[in-house]
């Protein structure tokens, strides 16, 4: 799969994620030979000047894996075109420019749209009507979508349509990085490679289920994009939601990007969709004090940048069992986690005159995503040599301590996966149209009632104490834990 064309070249997305993905791939010996790697993106520079820019910012990120006589050797398949998205004589030269480079042999090519999403329409209707979209005979087209995919479900819905127009559903990738999450992939391992979680893993056993992507940095230069989106759109509509729907999602019957998607469609048409009133109840939105202060955040501006949402899938394996989904920003620490919360034991046996009020914690099953990737099983244990005391200990696994070798990034398998033409990493039409149709009401609900009103939280905490208040109602607690970067000797 021999040509890459990054539209929005000169962003920081192509300089931090994907050229240092792809360089990585080139040193694993993973990147076809002849793959060749073109820039298009309206500032000057000659393929040169783009190369040397590359090199400087692959080595800050690709960190201890850049290798100079390595680069140089990947930097020679790396070109430059200058162009304009809306621009059909750039498209016109970027066509010639494929054809110098290819030569005659039919090559597959890839379209990653890197650029700001408001000239994702524009870069595919130029594709289409410069005739670089039509595939042939070993000749792939297939192209890249980043996210935000849209902003509410009609403008997905519209977005889809338009590129419906120009490329099949099969060409189209949607991508959401965290699906290229090692840790996110491991789960289905985790779910669909063994067998003692299965039995347990339903409404019989499980409690409540806590999706948390805390992120201690702040809006920082993002605030021109930040703000018009807030933490719904930017980590609830795509990131929690899939991690969700890969949670909750049952066995498909072969790891196939349709049995995949299939699956987890059908976990987001059962996601119970809120009412007005369910939204003020249901959820909380915050910001961190300061917000407003961040350079390019609007003074008055009612955008959150944390929020926590109470799920409900109605459907046999979980009604009854809420997923409390809850992201934001600077928050204590940055750890994205999946809580299983078991059920409290039917009978408490050991009960005795000291803690026969004492309720002990159920068992727990905690999924790092990141930092510190691993899975954690908390059960009770007795104390030795203190009667029947019980204290919760806990089964640790660390990817780090398991495995050799650094976490590759979620871009490179993504990358590949696109390379070679597998979608079940990626999200579908419907998939995301049926996300937005979940986080649609709940916007709405806070926009249009202002129900539940804006809480403030200090940057640092575990976002506003009212989010402690609200899962108090339910009688129950978010485990609060920030995740032990290094693992302890032994
Ligand atoms: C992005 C969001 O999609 O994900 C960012 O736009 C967020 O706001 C980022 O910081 C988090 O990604 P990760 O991989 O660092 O958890």
């Amino acid at each position: 799969m021999p040509s890459i064309v990054i539209f929005g070249a000169s962003g920081d997305l192509t300089s931090r994620k994907l050229i240092p993905a792809l360089y990585r791939l080139y040193r694993k010996k993973r990147l076809p030979t002849d793959t060749n790697i073109i820039g298009f993106s309206r500032t000057e520079f000659t393929d040169e000047a783009w190369r040397t820019q590359l090199a400087e910012t692959t080595k800050k990120f690709a960190g201890k894996d850049f290798d100079d006589k390595l680069w140089t050797e990947f930097a020679a398949k790396i070109f430059y075109q200058r162009g304009d998205l809306n621009n059909d004589a750039a498209f016109s030269v970027l066509r010639d420019k494929l054809g110098e480079l290819e030569g005659r042999k039919p090559t597959g090519r890839i379209y990653y749209l890197a650029t700001s999403p408001q000239f994702y329409l524009e870069a595919v209707e130029r594709l289409g009507s410069s005739g670089l979209s039509v595939e042939s005979e070993g000749a792939t087209r297939r192209v890249v979508i980043e996210k935000p995919f849209g902003e509410d479900l009609a403008s997905a819905h519209a977005l889809n349509d338009d590129i419906h127009k120009v490329f099949r559903e099969r060409q189209v990738y949607r991508i959401d990085h965290y699906l290229g999450k090692e840790t996110v992939q491991n789960m289905l391992v985790l779910r669909f490679a063994n067998s003692i979680f299965e039995p347990l893993w339903n409404r019989n056993y499980i409690d409540h289920v806590q999706i948390t992507a805390a992120e201690e940095v702040k809006v920082g230069r993002r605030a021109g994009y930040y703000d018009t989106a807030g933490v719904m759109r930017d980590m609830f509509q795509n990131h929690l939601l899939q991690l969700l729907t890969i949670t909750a999602m049952e066995a498909p019957s072969r790891f196939e990007a349709d049995y995949v998607r299939n699956e987890k469609v059908k976990v987001l048409q059962a996601i119970r969709c809120m009412t007005a009133d369910e939204v003020a109840k249901s959820t909380l939105r915050a910001q961190y004090q300061g917000y407003r202060d961040e350079p390019g955040v609007a003074p008055e501006t009612q955008t959150p940048t944390f929020a926590v949402a109470k799920l409900h899938v109605d459907n046999w394996r979980w009604q009854g069992v809420p997923f409390y989904l809850r992201s934001g920003k600077a928050m204590s620490c940055r750890t994205t986690q999946i809580v299983i919360q078991f059920r409290d034991p039917p009978h408490m046996l050991f009960a005795n005159e000291k803690n026969k009020r004492r309720k002990v914690d159920a068992n727990r099953l905690v999924i790092h995503i990141q930092p510190a990737e691993g899975i954690q099983i908390h059960f009770q244990t007795k104390v030795p040599d203190a009667g029947m005391n019980m204290r919760s200990t806990t089964l640790d696994f660390r990817f780090d301590s398991e495995f050799a070798g650094t976490m590759p990034d979620g871009y490179e398998r993504l990358l590949l996966d696109v390379m070679t033409g597998d979608a079940s990493l990626f999200a579908r039409a419907d998939e995301v149209e049926l996300a937005w149709g979940i986080v649609d009401p709940i916007m709405q609900g806070w926009s249009e009632h202002n129900e539940p009103p804006m809480a403030e939280y200090q940057p640092g905490m575990w976002g506003p104490d009212e989010a402690i208040y609200w899962m108090g109602r339910d009688d129950r607690h978010w485990f609060d834990v920030c995740p032990e970067l290094e693992k302890s000797p032994g």
